[in-house]
């Protein structure tokens, strides 16, 4: 890219598609309804949905805010806006937040691939397997075994994994209009038509009933078990699955023109992540409850818990290639933010080709993914690190909106110099400087508390 040109997206749909791209992944398709299912159900849903609403919002303008008054990457942008003061470690936290995410979530996006493979032998080989012939049941152990001895072996996620590195560089390397905007705007839409395809098949099954209730109807007993693991995991979860509070969307809203109204892309934006994962959940929990698999399961939860419905349906191989291939996808659009982060952040700040600042990031990620490929506890910990890292980054994001940037420049932002009204304007800055940052940091402070005296239980 030449200098003082920046690459941009190029339309509305464009900058909703790419940014609903990042935040629909398998943060919505693999992560929530695993976290819903060992959290509880509904009660957990209703807790996320009000962070979304209260917290995942005002974060995602702000950052929308902050990356376009910029225009740069997170680290430049606050060195920009609060010249001469601390403020850019925010961005590097989120360099360094980008670096463990990219590294877990690659190697379950590998996952994907791994599947996508195995659908089609099943297909080739489903009279000798005997799928046909088998009982739900025979089919959910037939493929937590697979995913059992999948995930623990060391060759094949490894070379997933690195495969998946590869596309993600590839597509960011070809830069953000004809890159990251080209593939989001076609493949987001029709991974929503496949997902409703399944809600109907999961929904169709006799006994759904069970799971629309667990995930509708609030029972407030896990929470009470342990209320700051639930609560804490919610926010964690609704900050990872709108992709914010690591600078991914200061990031992209540099790139977003100057004309487009920030506010309703964020809602937007927030409107189809939320969209899209209670549609995963539906897919989900109704054949989860008429197979008999346990909703809390962790991390495999989707990955037994769709091949079993695959098999229930006619054509059912080939509804799992597309699904395979579709969720790949998703992963992808995800991926590529993730690595846009720090490519941004080597090319502007360390003054590095877009090129050799993707192929430096990717090789740095691709050893901290190896050690996740090969040590299960490394994963949990990478794993979990984004509900706090996460909130951590989004509560100086919000703090930086509401008391540190000039509420002109932001209601210049807001506004795209006057162009669109701003009437939400006080709701916002109540948000931003009063009720996110301090249930964050109560959050935050509680959540640090709890997994002290998890590992040293003589604090408590
Ligand atoms: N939001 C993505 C998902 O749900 C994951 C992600 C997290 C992407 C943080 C970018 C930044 O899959």
């Amino acid at each position: 890219m030449i200098q003082g040109e920046r690459d941009r997206f190029s339309s509305k749909f464009g900058v909703i598609a790419a940014a609903a791209g990042s935040a629909i992944g398998l943060g919505n398709i693999w992560r929530f309804p695993y976290v819903v299912g060992e959290n509880g159900g509904g009660a957990f849903l209703l807790i996320y949905l009000f962070f979304i609403a209260a917290i995942g919002i005002p974060v995602m303008m702000s950052e929308f805010v902050i990356g376009r008054s910029a225009q740069l990457n997170p680290v430049g942008a606050f060195k920009k806006i609060a010249p001469g003061k601390r403020w850019h470690l925010i961005g590097l936290l989120g360099v360094v937040s980008a670096f463990i995410i990219l590294a877990f979530y690659t190697v379950v996006a590998g996952w994907t691939l791994e599947y996508l493979v195995q659908s089609v032998k099943w297909m080739l080989f489903s009279d000798k397997i005997g799928f046909e012939s088998m009982s739900p049941e025979q089919v959910g152990s037939f493929f937590s075994e697979h995913y059992a001895s999948f995930v623990d072996g060391v060759w094949r996620p490894l070379i997933w994994f690195v495969l998946m590195m590869f596309f993600t560089g590839y597509i960011v390397i070809s830069g953000v209009k004809n890159g990251i905007e080209k593939y989001a705007k076609i493949l987001m839409p029709v991974l929503l038509l496949l997902l409703l395809v399944l809600v109907f098949r999961s929904l169709t099954l006799e006994g759904a009933r069970e799971g629309l209730i667990f995930l509708f109807k609030p029972d407030f007993s896990t929470i009470k078990e342990a209320p700051l693991k639930v609560v804490i995991e919610a926010l964690g979860q609704a900050f990872f699955s709108l992709s914010i509070g690591m600078g991914t969307l200061i990031t992209y809203g540099s790139y977003i023109r100057r004309q487009e109204n920030l506010a309703n892309t964020a809602v937007s934006v927030a409107a189809a992540d939320t969209f899209i994962a209670i549609v995963a959940g539906l897919a989900i929990f109704p054949a989860v409850f008429a197979f008999g698999i346990n909703p809390g399961s962790g991390p495999e939860l989707v990955y037994i818990t769709l091949p079993v419905i695959f098999q229930s349906m006619s054509g059912g191989l080939i509804w799992a290639l597309m699904f395979f291939l579709l969720l790949c996808f998703a992963a992808l659009t995800s991926t590529i933010s993730v690595l846009e982060v720090i490519v941004a952040y080597f090319s502007e700040q360390l003054n590095m080709t877009r090129k050799r600042a993707t192929i430096l990031a990717m090789l740095s990620v691709g050893l901290l993914g190896i050690i996740c490929t090969f040590s299960s506890d490394f994963f949990s910990v990478f794993n979990a690190s984004p509900d706090l890292m996460l909130p951590l980054g989004g509560f100086f994001i919000v703090v930086f909106v509401g008391w540190f940037l000039s509420g002109d420049k932001t209601r210049d932002e807001l506004s795209s110099g006057g162009r669109h009204r701003i009437s939400y304007y006080r709701l916002f800055v109540f948000l931003v400087k009063f009720v996110a940052p301090l249930a964050i940091a109560l959050l935050f402070g509680l959540g640090v508390y709890s997994r002290l005296i998890s590992l040293f239980p003589s604090l408590a």
